[in-house]
């Protein structure tokens, strides 16, 4: 317990940290979303043996590797637990897979009838190998490098349950939160408290920071945005603190643009994620100085590679130093982007210092 106890203060060194609790830093850490993955050979090997994916998530030998394998390769100052979103939705009860090259597919939940089928609370056994990976991984990264941990938001994890698949399919969610606003409601204050239990998990189990994904929030009409992703993600965290009194969160609703100011004052975290398509500075007028902003190089430009990339992070660091900012992507690693490109983004972003 006393070495538990002592391992914060070491961990505050961490560039990434630091950015957190306000510092401003003359190298901003960098880490990337989905910097796990299939444009990593090491992972496509990894996978192959694994079986499913959900297998992958599950197996904390494999997904304690799976995680360390980009912070081995580009010494990146954070990991991401390697997990899904969807895996709170599977532990509530509802059939969720994999399809190769497809994406994911779940049992849609469309009526009331079908939500009351689930689970009322998130089965946390069921998840105990996420949690175990996640020890797992806090105990072999060196204490310079933070471990994050992960939801989606509950707007977001919503469009994938009532639909049952990604895509361009969050119609089916906003249909029935205009048609039916309590069930959708109802639905999402179930997501509310599965999310809170699954983050203060990880937390306790050794997660330094823990991100909440809005990946589809953006589009909705502002009114809309207030009800479904800024209040339940206010909920969540404070549910959280309530647990955890000193959680780091980052809340990222991609795409939120000029609603991100109302957002970042509604919401108690201390960083903020911005998408590809927002203009870094009016972001960072929005917010209040002392809070981290987090992107937002194009993972295309990251793809492209040479020049444009390079023009791609000087864009971000020039929008965005001088305040605490976390060096990112505005949204995931595509699959086809060459690994040495990663290399290239790291050292860019390094040589800024
Ligand atoms: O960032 C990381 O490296 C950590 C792991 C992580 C994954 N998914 C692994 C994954 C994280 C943080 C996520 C978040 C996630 N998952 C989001 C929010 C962020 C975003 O991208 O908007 C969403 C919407 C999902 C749901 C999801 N999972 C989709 C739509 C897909 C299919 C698309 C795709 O890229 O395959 C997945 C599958 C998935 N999640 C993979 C990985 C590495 C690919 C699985 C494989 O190996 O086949």
């Amino acid at each position: 317990m006393a070495e538990r106890l002592a391992e914060p203060s070491t961990r505050e060194a961490s560039r990434f940290l630091k950015a957190l609790s306000g510092e401003t830093q003359k190298t901003p850490p960098v880490w990337l979303m989905r910097q796990a993955g299939r444009y990593l050979p090491e992972y496509r090997e990894l996978r192959a043996r694994a079986g499913g994916f959900l297998d992958l998530c599950y197996t904390p030998d494999f997904a304690t590797e799976v995680t360390l394998q980009p912070i081995r390769r580009f010494d990146l100052d954070a990991a991401i637990l390697f997990s899904d979103i969807l895996v709170v939705p599977h532990a509530l009860g509802q059939n969720v897979r994999f399809v190769e090259g497809e994406g994911p597919r779940l049992d849609p939940v469309t009526s009331l009838g079908e939500f009351k089928r689930l689970r009322e609370t998130i089965d946390l056994a069921m998840l105990s190998p996420v949690y175990e990976t996640v020890s797992r991984v806090r105990s072999e990264l060196s204490q310079n490098k933070a471990l994050i941990g992960f939801c989606g938001a509950p707007y977001t994890v919503a469009t994938y349950m009532v639909a049952g698949r990604g895509g361009d399919e969050q119609a089916p969610a906003r249909l029935l939160a205009y048609r039916e606003p309590e069930t959708f409601q109802a639905l999402m204050d179930m997501l509310v408290e599965a999310s809170a239990a699954h983050l203060v998990a990880q937390l306790k189990a050794g997660a330094d920071a823990v991100q909440i994904f809005d990946s589809w929030s953006g589009d909705l009409p502002p009114s809309e945005f207030e009800r479904w992703s800024t209040a339940p993600i206010k909920a969540l965290c404070d549910k959280v603190r309530a647990e955890v009194p000193d959680a780091k969160i980052i809340a990222f609703a991609r795409g939120a643009g000029t609603k991100l100011g109302a957002f970042a004052r509604a919401i108690p975290a201390q960083g903020f994620g911005i998408g590809t398509s927002e203009d870094p500075a009016a972001a960072r007028a929005a917010v209040p100085s002392h809070i981290a902003l987090q992107g937002a190089v194009d993972p295309i430009a990251l793809v492209a590679g040479g020049p444009a990339l390079d023009r791609a992070v000087d864009a971000v660091l020039d929008a965005l130093s001088g305040f605490p900012l976390i060096l990112n992507l505005g949204h995931g690693v595509r699959q086809q982007t060459p690994p040495e490109h990663v290399a290239q983004l790291v050292a860019r972003v390094r040589s800024a210092g």
